[in-house]
């Protein structure tokens, strides 16, 4: 009998299944009414006296051992995630749809300008949102009480030195003259602030992108062509634009630029007063007092530079009349923006 118990407690050792049918099988030959174990504690009745104690023990122990190997397997089976629990899962049933995010439109028209520059090969610059009287003032000649400084509601910075969030992205201008050496070719994307009503035509904070070109023989035919080139790739073809004569303190001449939009439709005449035209923009030629600021010779290096209402331009792309809507982030007007290149 001891030896036939050892015999059994190799077996059940080593005993490996695969599936729950064979675990089973392997528990009714052990454990079961007319099992194994069940005919070997009838057999205890024959053991000498002497020797119960002993026995005892070891068939406790050899019943013990299955209960617990046979738990072990059913465990393994389950962590394989192909146990008994998982049976009645339906893997053929569809699953349910996942509300995927989708990019802010303001993101989307800015993404694309970049993308249309950067075939133009513009590269993109940065600045700081927060920043100080001379880069965002001074250095684009912009003088001391200059009523030009009124065009522009700042809101300053509770900071010693004249300190404000920037009101253009004019300011990255400064940076990149500061900082680099013609030929200069850059755009500078970012949100700018200004302290105004709030309206369905304007905002305290919206998004521009800045253009300034530097180098040898840069004239305003060069910006002309840059920004029609711009116009036909974003608004399509047959994309018109016009120029007309304006003033900014950093540029001359300056002008602002119109797209021709159509008077098709009522609200054609509504959009554009009548007209048939809408302005995306501001530009001219680099002021030379402003090259002079940051060391750079006007007499050999000319240049162009333009500013771009990023809010101004989804508008008419998507034919958006409320501003607000752009931060509201309503969640049913986000949902319509669809990547469209
Ligand atoms: N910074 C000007 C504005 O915010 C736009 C501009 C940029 C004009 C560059 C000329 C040249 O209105």
């Amino acid at each position: 009998m001891r030896n036939k118990i050892a015999e059994h407690l190799n077996e059940i050792k080593d005993y490996q299944a695969k599936t729950a049918q064979e675990i089973e099988a392997f528990r009714i030959k052990y454990l079961g009414s007319k099992g194994i174990i069940k005919g070997l504690f009838a057999d205890f009745k024959t053991v000498a006296n002497e020797e119960k104690r002993e026995m005892g023990q070891l068939l406790n122990d050899l019943r013990a051992m299955a209960t617990s190997r046979i738990d072990e397997l059913k465990a393994a089976q389950d962590s394989d995630g192909i146990g008994e629990k998982f049976r009645d899962i339906d893997l053929t049933r569809p699953g349910f749809p996942f509300e995927t995010g989708s990019r802010h439109p303001v993101s989307l028209v800015m993404n694309e300008i970049i993308q249309i520059f950067n075939k133009m090969a513009f590269s993109v610059a940065e600045g700081p949102e927060v920043e100080d009287d001379w880069h965002n003032f001074t250095s684009l000649n912009f003088p001391e009480e200059h009523p030009a400084r009124d065009m522009q509601d700042t809101f300053f910075v509770d900071l010693p030195g004249s300190i404000a969030l920037r009101t253009h992205t004019s300011s990255v201008q400064a940076r990149v003259m500061e900082n680099q050496k013609p030929p200069i070719r850059v755009i500078a994307p970012g949100r700018v602030y200004r302290n105004e009503a709030i309206s369905a035509r304007a905002h305290c904070i919206f998004h521009q992108v800045e253009g300034l070109v530097i180098d040898e023989n840069v004239s305003f035919a060069d910006l002309k062509l840059t920004l029609l080139n711009f116009a036909k790739e974003f608004f399509g073809e047959e994309a018109r634009i016009r120029l007309r004569p304006s003033y900014f303190p950093f540029t001359e001449p300056s002008a602002e630029v119109d797209v021709y939009w159509g008077l098709k439709t009522e609200a054609d005449y509504r959009i554009t007063k009548g007209t048939g035209w809408l302005e995306i923009l501001g530009c001219g030629m680099v002021d030379p007092n402003v090259l002079k600021n940051f060391d750079i010779d006007p007499d050999k290096y000319s240049g162009f530079a333009f500013g771009m209402g990023i809010e101004r331009i989804a508008m008419l792309k998507y034919q958006v009349d409320d501003l607000r809507l752009f931060y509201e982030n309503d969640a049913r007007f986000l949902k319509q923006f669809k990547e469209t290149y």
